[in-house]
């Protein structure tokens, strides 16, 4: 019996057992990955319980992602760079952090919009947190021209900037609508639009018809700036994917197959949801 989870406190809401779930029965593998609920300050004791227990392996979700990295033995230089970690493997007795994030980000651009490249074009992101952080590695990685960051809290959008490097020119959050005129790809990394949160304010007169928009925030699926955006004719790729896709390196090393996305997966997991 091949042992994963995700560990995270609370834990209750988490998607990931559902989806790792649906791989398990898919290709029948002996295996399990459960929903671990771990109170932060026991954090290092945790995974001392669980490599004892034989895990292969864990997702890292809040508040875990960044203070785990004092706990393992090697972390890749992307998750360094990010100081997040999202998928720890347990080999030999040694903790292995990655952060495969960025990877989701891309890999769900890629599969909802295939034609589309972001390499040597514009981007927007607006929101400055750990998900801005992973998705703006991620286009610089692959070659973005420019990346206008705006957030909320300029200093934070500043410090990202500052710890990432790359093409990004922070930008006055007043300025989002006005930004948009030169942009080939909008991300909403901020929590903005989510179910019982604030909408996302902004305009999109200035954004060109072919420019690619997409959302982070899954809850709901359809985001006011998403239904937006298709309502004008650009084209758009929902959230939910990039969850979908970030936990594939992870089954991989655990359960020894590489799994797929595909409409069964996405379905059984925005059930989850109802
Ligand atoms: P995560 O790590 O998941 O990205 P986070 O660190 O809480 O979450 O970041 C949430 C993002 O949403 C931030 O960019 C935040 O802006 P601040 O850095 O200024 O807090 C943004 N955000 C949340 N509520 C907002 C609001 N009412 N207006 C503008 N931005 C908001």
């Amino acid at each position: 019996m091949i042992k994963a989870g995700v560990i995270g406190w609370p834990i209750g809401h988490t998607l990931s057992p559902r989806l790792h779930g649906y791989w398990l029965d898919q290709f029948n593998i002996e295996g399990s990955y459960l929903a671990l609920p771990v109170q932060p300050d026991y954090l290092q004791n945790a995974l001392q319980e669980f490599k004892l227990a034989g895990y292969k392996g864990l997702n890292v979700t809040v508040p875990h992602k960044e203070t785990v990295l004092d706990f393992l033995d090697d972390i890749t230089a992307a998750a360094r760079t990010l100081g997040a970690v999202n998928t720890i493997v347990i080999e030999n007795g040694l903790f292995k952090g990655s952060n495969t994030d960025g990877f989701g980000f891309i890999e769900n651009l890629k599969s909802g919009q295939p034609a589309f490249s972001v390499s040597g074009k514009s981007a927007v992101v607006l929101g400055a947190g750990g998900a801005a952080r992973a998705v703006v590695a991620a286009l610089i990685d692959q070659g973005a021209g420019e990346i206008l960051l705006l957030n909320r809290t300029v200093e934070r959008a500043e410090q990202l900037a500052l710890d990432l490097g790359g093409p990004v020119r922070v930008l006055d959050w007043n300025q989002r609508a006005d930004c948009l005129a030169r942009a080939a790809l909008l991300v909403n990394t901020t929590t903005l639009g989510m179910t019982a949160r604030p909408a996302l304010d902004l305009a999109l007169d200035d954004l060109p018809a072919d420019t690619l928009v997409t959302d982070i925030v899954y809850t709901p699926l359809r985001t006011t700036l998403l239904n937006a955006a298709a309502a004008r004719g650009n084209p758009v790729v929902d959230g939910i994917g990039m969850l979908l896709h970030q936990a594939r390196p992870g089954f991989a090393a655990w359960f020894g197959v590489e799994p797929r996305v595909d409409q069964g997966l996405r379905d059984h997991v925005l059930a989850g949801l109802k």
